[in-house]
């Protein structure tokens, strides 16, 4: 019974990396982690591996080394994932699928989704957050929407698979990804199965 349970545990760390994106609000870090659950596999925020690689906040980067040089370190992120052969989820910054030389790096490191939203429900979600340097502004709204405009295009041609993650119930929403994946081939474990596999546990606000 154990040596069959080992086995699984094997067999469920194969398969490419999930890789989630979307703008700022758009769920990402609790679908992550609900993911984590239901794939038995461990969740990682790229913006919290640069926080703690660099030991500062995104904000406090923004403010003292500029958002270019947050720009490099994503591009170096996205260049560690693809050398890490455990399968794991991913969840990548706002800004990440914008640049040009992210695109195919993102493209290569497992399945990508998108979790799609209009920039009102952005907005719904998003108000009073203080976490964004990008929506700190007279205009959240109107730099939401600006910045939709810019990048939809970017989030559009990384997806493997898009989900409209607006008005759903999150159960909803999880349960629709997992019948993409396994449209795909992937193989979902049952709930039964049980790993070792330690997720981040990154506190965002969404
Ligand atoms: C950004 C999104 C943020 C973070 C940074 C820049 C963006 O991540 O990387 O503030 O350019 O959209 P989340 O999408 O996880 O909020």
């Amino acid at each position: 019974m154990i040596e069959t349970k080992h086995k699984k545990n094997k067999e469920y760390t194969k398969g490419p990396h999930l890789v989630l994106i979307g703008f700022m609000g758009s769920g990402k870090t609790s679908i992550g982690r609900s993911l984590s659950y239901k794939l038995k596999r461990a969740f990682y925020d790229t913006d919290k591996m640069i926080e703690e690689k660099e030991g500062m906040t995104i904000s406090e980067m923004f403010a003292v080394k500029g958002e270019k040089y947050f720009r490099g370190l994503e591009t170096d992120t996205l260049r560690q994932i693809r050398e890490d052969k455990i399968p794991r989820i991913y969840s990548l910054g706002g800004g990440t699928p914008v640049g040009l030389q992210n695109q195919p790096l993102i493209k290569t490191i497992g399945t990508v989704v998108y979790l799609r939203l209009s920039p009102e429900e952005v907005w719904e979600r998003l108000k009073g957050d203080t976490t964004r340097p990008l929506l700190q502004c007279d205009d959240p709204l109107a730099k939401i929407r600006n910045l939709m405009k810019l990048r939809s295009p970017a989030y559009e041609r990384c997806a493997d698979i898009i989900i409209d993650n607006g008005s759903k119930e999150r159960d909803a929403v999880i349960a629709e990804i997992l019948n993409k994946l396994e449209d795909r081939g992937w193989e979902i474990p049952p709930e039964s199965f049980i790993n070792a596999s330690k997720s981040d546990d990154t506190e965002k606000n969404e």
